[in-house]
């Protein structure tokens, strides 16, 4: 039989074998329990010591205390060589290549209706226009009562107007009716900013005005139910029809190309007197006539005229005084010129494949 010596030292040799193989943690790990611990070779080794007669005792536990601390120098080490061995492998797995080009990020651009608005604010920039801006939400008396359109009046018809309950605004007090303040309105034109404009600022002034409209109306192919104004007016000592004609005609250049031709007719809004369109020479057949133009030779652009002595008196301006032009255009529509769109609902429908081509 073998003594307790003996044991001891195959126990020391078999671990340190078995040490040697284990090549990853886990085995560590399963050696680790198998020889050192609680339940392990080495802890039952001392067991055995109570039984010897004493005399031999004391160097039995020397022999197995000895061995132990061998075999836990030696798992120390190797678990550093093991522990540094897998970091390795890691990161050679997570390796990345810094050489390697990068993916390039896609890049935005600006809307088509966003650089068309900066182009022709742009246009007015270099003739000494300001850019000014107004509320969406804005009260029925500045979108139409101080602008000559009281409530029954025809012109009323041609806006589908939309009206907001603006008790949900907390504007009015809870309960009372919807007649005890104006209405409150989605702005159907840029027009109601002449009034809030000449509010605010003395003349001499010239400003453009971009904004969304909103009116209730069924879309198709030339209307949408949200589309952008942008609002010109210019006040001062006598500012004539002849100041309107060459701002816009020069406007008209800058945006169309310098041998566009310009030509104005009466219109009626009743905010101006007297009111015109202004038109160009169609892009596509010249002035010839076709489809585009609707076989006329010409393509309005915008209403405009002499801004009404009671509209200035509305905002507040002497009329004996000082007189002015103002104008609205939709850039959606320029934009439809320029890039020969045929219909403007394709600038809200977020098709990135129609959007990218601007
Ligand atoms: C007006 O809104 C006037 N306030 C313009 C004006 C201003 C006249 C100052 C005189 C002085 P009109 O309803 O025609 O006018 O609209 C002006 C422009 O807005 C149109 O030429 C068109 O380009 C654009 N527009 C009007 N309605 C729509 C719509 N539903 N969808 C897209 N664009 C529209």
């Amino acid at each position: 039989m073998a003594t307790l010596r003996e044991e001891i030292e195959e126990a020391r040799r078999e671990a340190l074998a078995a040490l040697d193989k284990a090549g990853d943690s886990a085995a560590l790990d399963e050696w680790n329990r198998e020889y050192l611990g609680k339940k392990g070779r080495m802890t039952a080794l001392f067991r055995g010591v109570g039984a010897l007669p004493a005399e031999e005792k004391a160097k039995a536990g020397q022999a197995i205390n000895s061995a132990k601390s061998e075999l836990e120098e030696t798992f120390s080490q190797a678990t550093e060589r093991v522990v540094e061995g897998e970091q390795q492998q890691r990161l050679q797995a997570e390796a990345v290549d810094v050489t390697l080009p990068g993916r390039p990020a896609p890049d935005g651009h600006l809307h088509v209706i966003t650089q068309t608005v900066r182009d022709i604010l742009r246009a007015f920039e270099h003739m000494g226009f300001q850019v000014y801006e107004g509320p969406d939400v804005e009260l029925d008396i500045y979108n139409f009562e101080l602008l000559n359109i009281p409530p029954e009046h025809p012109a009323r018809s041609m806006h589908d107007t939309f009206y907001i309950d603006d008790r949900l605004l907390g504007l009015r007090p809870p309960g009372a009716s919807m007649d005890d303040l104006p209405p409150v309105i989605l702005r159907t034109h840029t027009s109601p900013n002449q009034i809030r404009m000449m509010r605010k600022i003395e003349p001499p002034v010239r400003l453009v005005v971009p904004g969304k409209c909103y009116r209730s109306e069924a879309t198709d192919a030339t209307h949408e139910a949200y589309f952008m104004q942008i609002e010109g007016i210019a006040i001062d000592h006598k500012v004539t029809l002849a100041d309107l004609k060459g701002t816009l005609a020069a406007f008209a250049r800058a945006i169309f190309g310098q041998d566009r031709r310009v030509r104005f007719r009466c219109d009626y809004f009743p905010y101006v007197e007297p009111g015109v369109d202004l038109a160009i020479n169609c892009l596509v057949c010249g002035g010839k006539g076709c489809r585009s133009c609707k076989y006329t030779g010409w393509l309005e652009i915008m209403g405009a005229g002499m801004v009404h002595p009671q509209v200035l008196i509305n905002g507040g301006v002497d009329p004996d005084e000082y007189s002015g032009f103002a104008f609205g255009m939709g850039p959606e529509r320029i934009a439809m010129l320029r890039h020969s769109i045929d219909d403007i609902r394709l600038f809200y429908e977020n098709n990135l494949r129609f959007l990218k081509q601007f």
